[in-house]
């Protein structure tokens, strides 16, 4: 399987900062931002990625990973024309994936877990997307999804509401069979003129054909301040830990 990372995007909720770097390429631990992407889909055995960004900031991210040699992995970048929205952005990904199932990550979600059994569930479906869920305590920063009452199914996803009862935010760990191409090229910006993943999403929940996941351990949008400084925190809390155990390993 393939993966994509999407790292475009202007990163408002981040100025000053983002006025001058792209938002996937500030620190978190010691590395970029996108960095932790690279790794998790590594980590699952995805080794053909492709970084989708910005015309303006295309040469940092070159400059940092090349073909992705150091890290291992065979690296290819395209430019988002624009900050459409993520769903324009996974648009860019069609040739490279061409009619496989692949992985799509947002290079701000910063998370624990292993994607390694999401993945070979997702394999084990015959067609569709499968999304990862978390429960927030913020909802109406996400996109929210209304589970049925026995939570065996998505009724629907909700982009950014105002109310809701749900704490299941959908995280930016998405994964799609070819249609998605095709849902993408039915759906109309919004009314913050992106082409909104959650309608993606919703089109696939209308065909019956969108299962999840649950996250088990922690999981951030490293896209603010704060939350920024709370992924590096995570990131140094987990970094102490490995080697903590490495020691004890030792031992
Ligand atoms: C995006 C998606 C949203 C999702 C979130 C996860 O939000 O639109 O559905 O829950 O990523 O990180 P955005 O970062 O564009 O506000």
């Amino acid at each position: 399987m393939k993966g994509v990372i999407l790292a475009g995007g202007k990163g408002t909720r981040l100025t000053p900062l983002t006025k001058i770097i792209n938002k996937h390429l500030l620190p978190i631990g010691p590395f970029p931002m996108v960095y932790w992407s690279i790794i998790k889909l590594r980590e699952a055995g995805i080794k053909d990625i492709l970084i989708i960004t910005n015309g303006t900031h295309l040469n940092s991210f070159t400059t940092l990973f090349g073909n992705g040699e150091e890290l291992q992995v065979n690296l290819l970048y395209k430019v988002q024309d624009g900050a459409k929205g993520i769903a324009d952005g996974v648009s860019y990904a069609k040739s490279f994936v061409e009619d496989e199932k692949f992985i799509m990550v947002l290079g701000d979600n910063i998370f624990e877990d292993s994607i390694v059994p999401y993945i070979e569930r997702f394999k084990q479906q015959k067609s569709g997307a499968r999304v990862l869920l978390k429960e927030v305590s913020d909802p109406s920063r996400y996109g929210i999804a209304i589970l049925n009452e026995e939570k065996s199914i998505i009724n629907s996803i909700i982009e950014k509401p105002k109310i809701t009862n749900s704490p299941y935010c959908v995280t930016g760990i998405y994964m799609y069979d070819h249609q998605v191409f095709d849902f993408i090229n039915s759906i109309k910006p919004s009314a913050r003129g992106e082409l909104e993943i959650t309608d993606v999403n919703n089109y696939y929940i209308r065909q019956s054909e969108l299962q999840y996941d649950v996250l088990e351990g922690w999981w951030i949008d490293a896209g603010t301040h704060e939350s920024l400084f709370k992924a590096n925190t995570l990131i140094y809390e987990q970094m102490n830990n490995q080697i903590e155990t490495k020691k004890g390993g030792g031992n």
